[in-house]
């Protein structure tokens, strides 16, 4: 294959690593943290990173991105650093990234290139490895096809057609083609299989619960603490593609299936969103989903901002319905006073418990909110008459009320949820309540 972006070569070699800042103003994450989260990246890649710096992009230039002015600096640091690589941490077109290679005698990547190199070489199971290779293809065909465009104009320039280079594109273009059909198969398959797995455990009647958080946050070891599972966390992004299951024992004897999944990042080229998709059903389906956020992270906001736009894109998440409890992680890095501010502020907020994943500080206040909330009981949706406000107050008493809205008759709809004990009650003080399980 020819238009590999990234080929195997650049495991030893020094990078430099840019981030083209387009400071849009709904950009809550500083550069300098965009950089450094680049900088992350590359080093997952292996890079040596020798210089990484923040290049303000005011008004893009078609055959370049950057500004001359810029190209030629960097190409005066390629040469006086010896550097192999670049990463450019952007989307290039397949023109900008030739004509920077041509500028800066040095290989050049973008971000899809690189967050896809790092995609394949994390993937844990095999529908994971399809999934990105399928994207990879995707990423390299379109490069191909352009580059083909390209060269057609060039060459319809010198008045000559045809020619090896156009053959070689179109047997590329051909054998990807056929590789992605042959992809797709083997993904249909593999699929399909994991359905019926989940089928399976959707009859065992264990609620699940599905860890989702921004990359780094510590799901792995988080993972690891609540399973005794020797799943590696490494100081890697995206240590985990691929969504693991195990099962977790929680305070009372009830079992659990705790399912890892795939780190989130912010910005996630459009190519590799598909990728996501089904990796993340799991999520989806989850009765429980753990949003782990690393405390500790200055850019701890932004970051659970991403994910929880990334969760509503995929249709999961507290809009779509489902639970979501918070595990601010990583509190042994906090000093004193404000590891103490966060407990508190978690205890009385409820949606959040404040933990350490490394020294399992917090993990049993964890096990025994997750413990009732599974207790919690389904999602109900109850009937009552507008005049019965002590039936309301006491859902709101025994329960916990997820929304309410007018019904016929000026009647009220209650959705809600309620413990089998206090369900039981219920019917009995309310027998004509009209209940119904929403989900
Ligand atoms: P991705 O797979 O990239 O999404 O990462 P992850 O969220 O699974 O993170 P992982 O568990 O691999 O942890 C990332 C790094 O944070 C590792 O170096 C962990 O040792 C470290 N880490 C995780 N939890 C804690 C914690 O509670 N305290 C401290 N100090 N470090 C932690």
């Amino acid at each position: 294959m020819t238009a590999r972006s990234v080929d195997r070569s650049v495991t030893v070699q020094s990078a430099l690593v840019l981030h083209p800042d387009r400071s849009r103003r709904d950009d809550l994450r500083a550069a300098e943290a965009r950089l450094a989260e680049a900088v992350g990246l590359a080093e997952a890649l292996d890079l040596r990173v020798v210089q990484a710096l923040v290049a303000p992009l005011r008004a893009p230039v078609p055959a370049t991105l950057l500004g001359a002015g810029k190209v030629a600096e960097i190409a005066a640091l390629c040469a006086e650093l010896s550097l192999d690589v670049v990463v450019v941490d952007d989307a290039l077109s397949p023109v900008q990234q030739r004509n920077l290679e041509r500028a800066w005698q040095a290989k050049v990547i973008d971000r899809t290139g690189l967050i896809l190199e790092i995609f394949a070489r994390r993937a844990r199971t095999r529908e994971g490895r399809l999934q990105v290779e399928l994207a990879r293809l995707a990423y390299e065909a379109s490069r191909l096809v352009r580059t083909w465009t390209h060269l057609e104009r060039q060459r319809g320039g010198f008045g000559t057609m045809g020619g090896p280079g156009e053959t070689q594109i179109e047997t590329d273009r051909r054998l990807i083609a056929e590789r992605v059909a042959r992809l797709k198969r083997e993904l249909a398959e593999v699929r399909r299989t994991r359905t019926l797995a989940r089928r399976a455990r959707r009859r065992v009647p264990f609620p699940t619960i599905a860890l989702v958080g921004y990359t780094n946050a510590g799901k792995s070891t988080l993972f690891n603490r609540l399973t005794d599972a020797d799943v590696v966390a490494k100081d890697l992004l995206f240590a985990t593609l691929d969504p693991t299951m195990r099962r977790l024992k929680l305070p009372g004897g009830r079992p659990a299936i705790l399912s890892d999944t795939v780190g989130f990042i912010s910005s996630l080229p459009h190519e590799l969103v598909e990728a996501f998709r089904a990796t993340l059903d799991e999520v989806k389906e989850a009765d429980i989903i753990l949003h782990v956020r690393d405390i500790a992270s200055a850019e701890s906001e932004a970051e659970a901002a991403d994910v929880r736009a990334v969760l509503g894109e995929l249709g999961a998440g507290e809009e779509a319905g489902q639970r979501v409890l918070e595990v601010w992680n990583k509190i042994d890095l906090l000093p004193d006073d404000a590891r103490e501010f966060l407990a508190a502020r978690a205890r009385r907020d409820g949606g959040a418990v404040a933990v350490s994943a490394v020294t399992g500080e917090g993990i049993e206040r964890l096990t025994e909110r997750l413990a009732a909330l599974v207790d919690e009981g389904p999602l109900l949706t109850i009937a009552l008459s507008a005049s019965d406000g002590e039936g309301l107050a006491w859902l709101y008493r025994h329960g916990r009320v997820v929304s309410r809205e007018s019904g016929v008759d000026d009647g009220l709809v209650v959705t809600a949820r309620l413990e089998p004990a206090a369900l039981a009650k219920f019917e009995q003080l309310r027998p004509s309540a009209l209940l119904a399980a929403a989900e």
